[in-house]
């Protein structure tokens, strides 16, 4: 390559979390909002979205409303001929009636062969994680810890995380972490968690248009760059 030619922008091909199902938690609003973001996406490179609806106590969804939102959106991107393939999984926040869905052996939305994201309250280390994390992988289930880095419990310390690395939990790390649009702290651990080679997954996390620009720079990012071109990342084995 010359050295005047600008090396394009590399993405993880395929983003692995986002609420672009309109109007079920607290991402997009509107069908046209989802179908502009992905109309982003598709712009920056990303060939396939798997969007994760929160399955939360404020966000109560079922299968049913994330998978029949999921095909209101599919036929708008058919309709507008947009080059980009949308799938649906789920953000499970860890709470007792997660638990419990998972001891019943209740259908968990997944995405890959059997990644389940999850999710923990952002302000108290819940204390059955690592049982309900040991419960999905007893049914088979990898878990993936979503946005590792932004749980302010944490303050600022690997070691919960390193534990449940030692479990075999992976990490998905949010894209824009990594330019600090969630603070220094969450950052810090992004840049930490990828210089130990601990990130498995990235993901955009994006929850309104108002994201893609930050997303943008996340991806200039030397860091996030170089996650995209290596065959560390699992992202593209989604494809
Ligand atoms: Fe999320």
């Amino acid at each position: 390559m010359f050295g005047w030619q600008k090396k394009a922008m590399a993405t993880p091909v395929v983003d692995v979390h986002s609420h672009l199902i309109p109007a079920i938690d607290d991402g997009v609003r509107t069908l046209d909002k989802s179908i502009e973001i992905l109309k982003g996406f598709s712009k920056i490179g990303i060939k396939k979205a798997i969007t994760t609806p929160h399955i939360h106590p404020n966000y109560p969804n079922t299968k049913d409303d994330i998978l029949s939102g999921l095909e209101v959106v599919n036929e708008r991107i058919q309709a507008e001929n947009i080059d980009l393939e949308l799938a649906a999984a789920a953000e499970y926040f860890v709470d007792d009636v997660f638990m419990q869905r998972v001891k019943e052996k209740a259908e968990i939305l997944h995405f890959g062969p059997n990644y389940v994201l999850v999710e923990s309250s952002f302000l108290n280390k819940p204390i059955y994680f690592e049982a309900c994390i040991f419960e999905l992988q007893s049914r088979g289930y990898q878990p993936v810890l979503a946005h590792p880095e932004r749980y302010r419990f944490l303050e600022g310390e690997l070691e919960w995380l390193l534990q449940l690395k030692e479990m075999g939990i992976l990490f998905q790390v949010t894209i824009s972490s990594f330019v600090g649009f969630y603070g220094t702290i969450p950052q810090k651990i992004a840049i930490s968690l990828y210089e130990r080679r601990l990130i498995d997954f990235l993901g955009s996390d994006l929850h309104g248009f108002n994201q893609i620009s930050v997303l943008e720079e996340g991806l200039r990012h030397k860091m996030v760059d170089k996650l995209c071109r290596s065959a560390e990342l699992k992202n593209k084995s989604l494809l």
